[in-house]
């Protein structure tokens, strides 16, 4: 098993498996970013090798992330193999959902049920000047796909100050009549944009605030390992959520681990890589030795994001998608 030192179980991987992306969200990306060559990401044959260690460490549930996963080539093949592992009981995927849609039958093959789509407006001339691409037919589409299917889809919002704010209560009610959560994402500083993150306006009470306004809430209970605060307006199909991902509220009860990339091992979304497991696996490092190593890294697990940023030398934000959220 893998137990921090304040006794939390972790269980749950977080894994980015592409620093490209075909979206370029004002809050995560620069217009040009330098990506990574090939040669540096985790290779499939290496990730498999590390989820099939972990699954023995008690890692039970893998999600898969990007910007867009589907952007890396042959995805299928990795989720179709991931699938086959079956001590992992979950196996998730967040995304844009600009490719999503041409994959829900690859999805619904490899057991996924579980997709967070990433949409912040529902405006398409918005939707340009937030992601300078223009892709909200194409997003819009795999959300109405995932829709119809038998999915436990969420979508996630971030509320961005002078941006989307006006639309909060637009996307509240799409849970009316859809099963859908819908979650609202306090904005974090990880733009790759040097320093330059001038804190949050909208945190998750005035979010909160906000929304119980115009609608009667009631609070749903959380799941054990939780991140969001859920709840549900009144005679509504689906519910909504608040993520307070920069107030961090809700960090005692983390139970993630995340690997970017390049296979740098995170225990916060805060915090430095604390290992390399790509390095490690190139040196030829076996199963055992590996699953030691992390062991070991995961005591350092911080009891909550503030001491690990403040354990960060920020020299300047990292963009989420070399994190991959
Ligand atoms: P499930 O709980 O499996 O549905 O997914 P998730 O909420 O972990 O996944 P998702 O990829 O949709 O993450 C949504 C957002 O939640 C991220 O982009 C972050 O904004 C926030 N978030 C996720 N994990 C953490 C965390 O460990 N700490 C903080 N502060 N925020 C997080
Ligand atoms: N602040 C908050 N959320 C962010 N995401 C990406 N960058 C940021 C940021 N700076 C979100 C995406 C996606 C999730 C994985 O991370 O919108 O929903
Ligand atoms: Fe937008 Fe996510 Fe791509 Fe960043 S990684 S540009 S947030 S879609």
């Amino acid at each position: 098993m893998l137990i921090d030192k304040f006794g939390r179980e972790i269980n749950y991987l977080r894994l980015s498996v592409t620093d490209r992306c075909n979206l370029r969200c004002c809050y995560c990306m620069p217009e040009h970013q330098q990506f990574l060559s090939r040669d540096e990401v985790l290779s499939y044959e290496e990730i498999i090798f590390l989820v099939n260690a972990l699954t023995r460490t008690g890692i039970t549930k893998v999600r898969i992330t990007g910007g867009e996963p589907f952007v890396r080539k042959d995805l299928s093949s990795l989720l179709e193999q991931l699938s086959s592992i079956k001590t992992l009981e979950n196996l998730s995927i967040t995304t844009n959902g600009v490719l999503t849609g041409k994959y829900i039958d690859q999805l619904l093959r490899s057991n996924i049920t579980n997709v967070n789509l990433s949409l912040d407006t529902l405006r398409r001339d918005r939707f340009f000047r937030l992601t300078r691409r223009d892709e909200f037919d194409a997003v819009f589409a795999s959300l109405q796909m995932l829709m119809q299917k038998p999915f436990n889809l969420k979508l996630n919002m971030v509320v961005i100050n002078d941006m989307n704010v006006d639309e909060i209560l637009d996307f509240v009610e799409l849970t009316r009549n859809h099963q859908i959560s819908v979650r609202f994402i306090e904005e974090m500083p990880f733009n790759g944009q040097g320093k330059d993150y001038s804190g949050i306006k909208w945190n998750y009470d005035a979010i909160l605030h906000h929304i119980s306004q115009r609608y009667n809430l009631t609070k749903l209970a959380d799941p054990k390992h939780n991140i969001a605060l859920n709840y549900k307006a009144d005679d509504f199909a689906g519910s909504i959520a608040v993520i307070p991902a920069y107030s961090r509220t809700l960090c005692g009860t983390c139970n993630r681990l995340r690997v970017t990339p390049t296979g740098g091992m995170k225990l916060c979304l805060y915090g430095n890589d604390v290992l390399n497991v790509k390095d490690l696996i190139r040196s030829g490092t076996g199963e055992q030795e590996l699953i030691a190593a992390i062991q070991q890294a995961v005591t350092l697990k911080p009891v909550n994001g503030f001491e690990a940023a403040a354990m960060k030398e920020v020299e300047q934000y990292e963009s989420m998608s070399l994190i991959g959220g």
